[in-house]
């Protein structure tokens, strides 16, 4: 039979359907609550608010488990490549090495950006954020892509834009990065996969052959598989929210581009390092600034700690500082930064204050360390983690138009002031 929710509102008694996932989470349908009952739900922050039926990305943050399409995060980051995760996440299953090698081509085919696009980068100041710069960016790119305006794309019409939009963002990316330098930009070239690519585009140089070290490629196709998807988070929801109104895949991204820069967000990479580097120049004393989180009447707060819904700890940070060990002794980099890092995770994890908190390190505690030993500058590393999401939106915004999703409306519960009479300006 099946499950029923009752809810007593005084006298009254209202039924709720209760929705079972494939994983067994459960949930209490509350979608007609309101007309039956003049009741609405409140809950700040969605903390816990299920706002779709998601068949893309699974996550249990009791038990650490993350998993894309059924796979677990650990046999994909150790046998698959980003290319391989995206077009699983886009569609659902692994591709056949036909199905692998179109995409690639499909790919390879729309790296060039339109020639018009170098102007944008001419307006930027130098200096300006890598985020404000990507987001503005594929935004803009809605305006040299019109046919991704139209309503009713067809099913060619919205693969089409979703190539267009992976193979094109890792042009732009690697294009942020040489204006930073004020370096002449590398165009794509269709020989690479994807990753070596963009790579390419990012440490080659007109002046001389640049050789990327397959170390290097393997541990970039690591870190971005990692950042992939993470289900309904403060970005891809607002993806799929923005999506919602009908606005277009570019329009969609680039509004998620803007909610992963906050360091509660993605921004926490560069937080990470930059807190780092202070604590370096303090001195290293760990336990100062582990006292300093604690401290209420102190805003500081650990940032690569904690997260919202991994309450055990983040599958991701685990093999990312695996990774991180491997790769600094591969490249030779004897990093003081890692050091202080290790230090603070042994304190904090033996701390009474995150340990009942259930605080954990996340995926951008170490994610910035090997970052920095691959040679990018600390505000690329929020950028680097929008490019491996890239997939997770492209899937999830797919999803919400193919299950024809209505437009993202919450309610609120006004608090405000109420039946106020207009005073003149010469009274008040
Ligand atoms: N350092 C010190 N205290 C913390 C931290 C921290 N990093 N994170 C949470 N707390 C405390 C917080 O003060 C609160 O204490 P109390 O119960 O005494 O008021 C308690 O832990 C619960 O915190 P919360 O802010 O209510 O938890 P949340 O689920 O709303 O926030 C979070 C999650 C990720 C925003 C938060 O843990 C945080 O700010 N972490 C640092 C930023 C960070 O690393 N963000 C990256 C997240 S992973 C990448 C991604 O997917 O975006």
């Amino acid at each position: 039979m099946a499950e029923i929710a009752q809810l007593i509102i005084s006298e009254n008694t209202h039924e709720l359907p209760v929705i079972t996932g494939s994983e067994g989470e459960k949930a209490i349908d509350i979608s007609k609550l309101r007309d039956q009952s003049g009741y609405v739900t409140l809950d700040i922050g969605y903390k816990n608010t299920g706002a779709t039926k998601s068949a893309i990305t699974f996550l249990d943050g009791e038990k650490g488990i993350l998993k894309y399409r059924g796979y677990s995060i650990e046999e994909l980051a150790e046998k698959s490549t980003f290319i391989e995760v995206a077009y699983l996440l886009i569609y659902g299953s692994l591709p056949t090495a036909d199905q692998l090698n179109d995409f690639q081509y499909q790919l390879s085919r729309h790296t060039l950006v339109h020639e018009d696009m170098k102007k944008f980068f001419d307006g930027f100041p130098q200096r300006s954020h890598p985020m404000g710069q990507l987001s503005s960016l594929v935004c803009a790119m809605s305006a040299f892509y019109p046919e991704s305006l139209k309503s009713n794309q067809t099913t060619e019409e919205v693969n089409l834009s979703i190539v267009k939009m992976l193979a094109k963002m890792s042009t732009l990316v690697s294009w942020i990065y040489k204006k930073s330098l004020g370096h002449p930009y590398i165009y794509p070239q269709n020989k690479f996969d994807y990753v070596t690519n963009y790579l390419h585009m990012t440490f080659g140089q007109r002046t001389e052959q640049v050789e990327i070290d397959p170390v290097i490629v393997s541990a970039m196709n690591k870190l971005l598989i990692l950042h992939a998807d993470h289900e309904q988070n403060c970005s891809t929801s607002t993806v799929r929210i923005v999506g919602s109104s009908d606005s277009n895949i570019y329009a969609s991204i680039s509004a998620g581009i803007s909610a992963l820069w906050g360091p509660l967000h993605g921004g926490a990479n560069q937080a990470v390092i930059e807190m780092l580097e202070k604590i370096q120049e303090d001195g290293g004393d760990t336990d100062k600034w582990i006292a300093k989180a604690k401290d209420k009447n102190d805003p500081f707060r650990l940032m690569g700690f904690g997260h919202r819904v991994y309450k055990n700890f983040d599958p991701r940070a685990k093999i990312i500082k695996k990774a991180c060990d491997e790769i600094l002794e591969k490249l030779g980099v004897n990093d003081e930064v890692l050091e202080i890092a290790k230090k603070l995770e042994e304190v904090a994890l033996k701390d009474p204050y995150f340990v009942e908190r259930k605080l954990y390190p996340n995926v951008d505690f170490y994610s910035g360390i090997i970052y920095r030993a691959l040679g990018f500058p600390t505000d690329m590393f929020t950028v680097l983690f929008a490019l491996g999401r890239l997939p997770g939106w492209i899937a999830q915004w797919k999803e919400m138009k193919e299950n024809k999703e209505p437009i993202g409306r919450p309610r609120q519960i006004y608090v405000g002031e109420t039946d106020r009479s207009y005073v003149e300006l010469n009274q008040r």
